[in-house]
């Protein structure tokens, strides 16, 4: 069997040359005799791997001195616990927009911590469309304001951030290095990594300096961003492999050309899967135009008789994946940073036989 189309919401595709790399390089890395799996998280060879990564996020992101880029574990919805611990006062306030289902489970969490103000929701229309977010709607006493910016299981993201004091958070992790963004205008960006950077498990943490080593005495030590900032994000042994993985994604993406580069392929991507949705008489978008994301596009039939055999079908001709999350049904295509061009064209000729052999 050969590669198939990958639209999983995540774990992911990943680029084929990142791992014919990590193949490659598999048993024996390159002078040292090992597989990275094996190598001492403090060796040489080792820090090489996880410092070359975080240089390359820097470089990538075009993120300043002001900010700390580190790498810590367990899944982004650690961080939904992290997050209040380390940047609401134990008495405090943060402010949170519910754009789904990722939002809800951080909105929960926080309330473990603190007040948390729910100042926008689309949760009434399922989620299909982003809030509109403006400084008016910040709570005075708000420590800062949690976002996701993009929801994978609904498509869609955010658009223009407020010009607020309070540090924005943004969960970032199905979108982060899809398009530019401005990191200045974040306190925070985090991102699970196995959607657009690397295998599941590591986590992906921008932080601004100054929200460093505010964590309540209750933290636990592997919850401190400070620890982890302190510690070179080796306070204790890292993900190695993953993040030798997300280090060679960060690679690729640099070889080609950045992600400005790659922004623009996306826009591609989907301007043309949403093209057809638009122009086709069996296939509808649930989400509002100006929120569409980029990166997971919902689409459905509605009928779910053909929606499940679209999806039958379409894993018989190497499109995999495609069935919507199991809480809005329809179909889903999450089309990454590596998803190339050519696959969202195989889906879109796909989607058109169908449509033709099922009218
Ligand atoms: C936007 C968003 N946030 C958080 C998560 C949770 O990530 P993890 O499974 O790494 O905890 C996901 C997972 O799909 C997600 O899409």
């Amino acid at each position: 069997m050969s590669r198939v189309y990958n639209f999983s919401a995540g774990p992911s595709a990943l680029p084929e040359a990142v791992l014919e790399k990590a193949a490659k390089e598999m048993v024996e890395y390159p002078g040292a005799g090992m597989s990275v799996m094996e190598m001492s998280h403090r060796s040489k060879e080792y820090e090489a791997i996880i410092y070359g990564a975080i240089a390359n996020v820097r470089k990538l992101m075009n993120i300043s001195d002001d900010y700390e880029v580190m790498f810590v574990q367990g899944g982004a919805s650690s961080l939904f616990a992290m997050v209040p611990l380390n940047l609401m006062s134990d008495g405090g306030e943060a402010d949170y927009v519910n754009t789904g289902a990722w939002s809800d489970k951080a909105i929960k969490e926080a309330k473990k911590f603190g007040k948390v103000n729910v100042i926008a929701s689309s949760k009434e229309d399922n989620y299909t469309w982003y809030p509109e977010l403006t400084a008016d709607m910040i709570t005075p006493k708000a420590e800062y304001l949690h976002i996701t910016s993009n929801n994978t299981i609904y498509g869609t993201k955010v658009g223009t951030l407020p010009k607020i004091n309070v540090p924005i958070i943004a969960d970032m992790s199905s979108n982060i290095m899809s398009e530019v963004v401005n990191v200045n205008e974040y306190g925070m960006i985090y991102a699970g990594a196995q959607k657009n950077l690397g295998p599941a498990g590591v986590v992906l943490v921008i932080i601004r300096k100054d929200l460093l080593g505010k964590a309540r005495s209750i933290c636990p030590t592997m919850f401190d961003f400070k620890i982890h900032a302190d510690n070179g994000s080796m306070y204790n042994t890292p993900p190695t492999y993953g993040i030798y993985v997300a280090g060679l994604v960060f690679e690729w993406l640099l070889e080609k050309g950045g992600i400005e580069a790659q922004q623009a392929e996306n826009y591609a991507k989907a301007d043309l899967l949403y093209g057809y949705i638009e122009e086709s008489t069996m296939y509808s978008s649930p989400v509002k135009k100006e929120n569409r994301s980029i990166m997971n596009i919902p689409f459905v039939i509605g009928d779910e008789e053909l929606e499940k055999k679209f999806v039958k079908e379409a894993k018989a001709a190497g499109l995999v994946n495609l069935a919507g999350h199991r809480s809005v049904g329809g179909m889903r295509a999450s089309i990454y940073n590596a998803m190339p061009l050519a696959g969202v064209q195989v889906l879109v000729d796909f989607m058109k036989k169908f449509e033709a052999d099922n009218k």
